[in-house]
């Protein structure tokens, strides 16, 4: 039987069995290894404060968890099934780890997350091609 999120433990499983899947998929991989050269020693721990946060409200997680997606999307547009995968390995990755009210708040955190965020680089990646149209 699947046991909730309760624990930072239980927070630092969830985030590294889904970097594990990201890293080797073959739509983001490439995004987090070659576009974005990620470091993992300093993205994780990040990672698991925006979580801890977000499911405990322990306030640990300081960033703004945007800006690095704008950026991104200006090396390598961002589009919508990109955001589909992460979505899917993300729901993938809880399913198979655990199962109770924090486990279900946890996907329609991250679902409206993603939603707000592929909004916002949506629009980024339309203002990027009428600049590069005006310019002909
Ligand atoms: C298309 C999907 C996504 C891709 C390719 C992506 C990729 C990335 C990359 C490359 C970084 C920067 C890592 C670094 O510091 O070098 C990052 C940071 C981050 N991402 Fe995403 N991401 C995606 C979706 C999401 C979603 C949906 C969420 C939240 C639900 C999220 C939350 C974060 C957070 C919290 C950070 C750390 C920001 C900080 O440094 O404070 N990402 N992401």
């Amino acid at each position: 039987m699947l046991t909730d999120i309760t624990t930072r433990t239980d927070v630092e499983l969830l985030v590294n069995t889904f970097y594990n899947k990201v890293l080797a998929d073959e739509v983001l991989g490439p995004i987090f290894n070659d576009v974005a050269q990620v470091n993992l020693s300093a993205h994780l721990p990040t990672m698991y404060d925006f979580w801890e946060s977000i499911l405990f409200g322990t306030g640990s997680y300081r960033g703004r968890p945007m800006p690095p997606h704008f950026r991104l999307t200006q090396k390598h547009p961002l589009r919508a099934h990109h955001f589909e995968r992460w979505l899917a390995l993300f729901f993938e990755t809880i399913d198979a780890l655990f199962e109770g009210e924090k486990a279900t708040e946890v996907k329609s955190r991250a679902q409206h997350i993603a939603s707000i965020m592929e909004y916002r680089v949506q629009q980024i990646n339309e203002a990027n091609t009428s600049n590069l149209l005006n310019r002909f």
